[in-house]
């Protein structure tokens, strides 16, 4: 089989004191070996609850899910959480948004960078150190015999990251997600990371899947975009298919509010209006319709079908509906050049 993930009609739904918050509403995408893929989509869409359902990391408490996720062909969801524990780390890594808090500030980074190796290969704790040692050089770190023995405090936030990144890649996993793997970071240090992340999955048959609200990350690294909208992919397609022909009005806010790299009159962003959904009354229609410049009656009571521009692009909105009203919309920059 091809693809390493298979994700199909999936439902997330967290029980709330207000209601049942819909934060998933029939995902289904796939992710090929080798390749990357980007979720890109507003705070609140459903980003980390796509990943956290897939790494089985969503809160017992009040998340339920359904539908199915298939890793090389086994169904996630319906493994126990202890054949979870043995999947995240060793098939599938993770990074996440913040390095500080996913590190132990007790415990030296070489340290923590050798569990791994203790504790899924069993090998020595000696042994494990050198893997580490290795590893961190592998990502970059400088000196890193002497980095090993170093507590994160002493590192910077951009070095912090590589330390979880040589983490998250410490078993050769076959897939990657990294939610949000830069946002905190200042800008230079977010395009040395997400370099490195891109050599990484060149030199290996690794997968990635890129959490992030920032389309300027994802024409750099990503092959295949999903844009989400409550709970939904409202268009997906391959990296160039988005960004030459975006067809979904929210991509194309999502486009406008690129920063231009042009700008030299620093004119102000566009953001889109209005607010999103909400997710504890979903809307039987369009979503995105309270906030589209081109709604129709129908937006608002029926959800859109899934129309499909090539093999690789498809999209849900009633626009695409071969009895609306032609609408063109035209990007004058170029944002691959970002
Ligand atoms: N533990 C939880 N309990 C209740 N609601 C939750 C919980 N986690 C997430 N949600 C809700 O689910 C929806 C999706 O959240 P999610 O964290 O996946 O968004 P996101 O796209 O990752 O946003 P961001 O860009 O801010 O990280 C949101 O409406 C959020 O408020
Ligand atoms: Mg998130």
């Amino acid at each position: 089989m091809n693809n390493i993930l298979e994700v199909n009609q999936l439902r997330v739904a967290f029980h709330t004191k207000y209601g049942q918050v819909q934060a998933i509403r029939g995902v289904s995408f796939h992710i090929a070996r080798k390749e990357v893929v980007a979720i890109v989509g507003e705070s609140g869409c459903g980003k980390s609850a796509t990943a956290q359902s897939i790494l089985g990391l969503l809160p017992k408490r009040n998340a339920v899910r359904s539908g199915s996720i298939l890793l090389e062909e086994e169904n996630l969801l319906s493994l126990s959480e202890k054949q979870m524990k043995e999947i995240r780390g060793s098939k599938i890594g993770m990074i996440f948004q913040d390095p500080m808090t996913s590190l132990n500030p007790t415990m030296t980074v070489g340290e923590q960078v050798a569990e791994a190796f203790v504790v899924h290969l069993g090998i020595s704790a000696k042994k494990a150190f050198h893997k580490a040692i290795e590893l961190l050089h592998l990502v970059g770190i400088p000196s890193p015999e002497a980095r090993a023995k170093q507590y994160p405090h002493q590192f910077s936030g951009g070095m912090r990251q590589r330390v979880l990144i040589a983490m998250a890649l410490a078993l050769e996993p076959h897939l990657l997600i990294a939610d949000e793997p830069t946002t905190a970071l200042d800008v230079t240090v977010q395009s040395q990371i997400l370099d490195l992340l891109k050599d990484l999955q060149r030199k290996s048959d690794m997968s990635i899947l890129l959490i992030t609200h920032d389309l300027g990350v994802v024409a750099n690294i990503a092959q295949r975009v999903l844009v989400m909208y409550a709970g939904e992919i409202v268009e997906s397609g391959s990296v160039e298919e988005i960004f030459a022909r975006p067809q979904h009005p929210y991509t194309w806010g999502l486009l406008e509010s690129l920063p231009r790299m042009d700008d030299k009159k620093g004119g102000k962003l566009r953001s889109i209006t209005g607010t999103p959904a909400d997710l504890l009354n979903p809307p039987t229609g369009c979503a995105f319709a309270p906030r589209c410049p081109y709604t129709m009656e129908i937006c608002e009571n029926t959800m859109p079908s899934e129309y499909s521009l090539s093999s690789d692009h498809k999209i849900s909105c009633w626009l695409q509906d071969e009895r609306a009203p032609k609408v063109s919309w035209t990007y004058e920059r170029n944002a691959l050049e970002q």
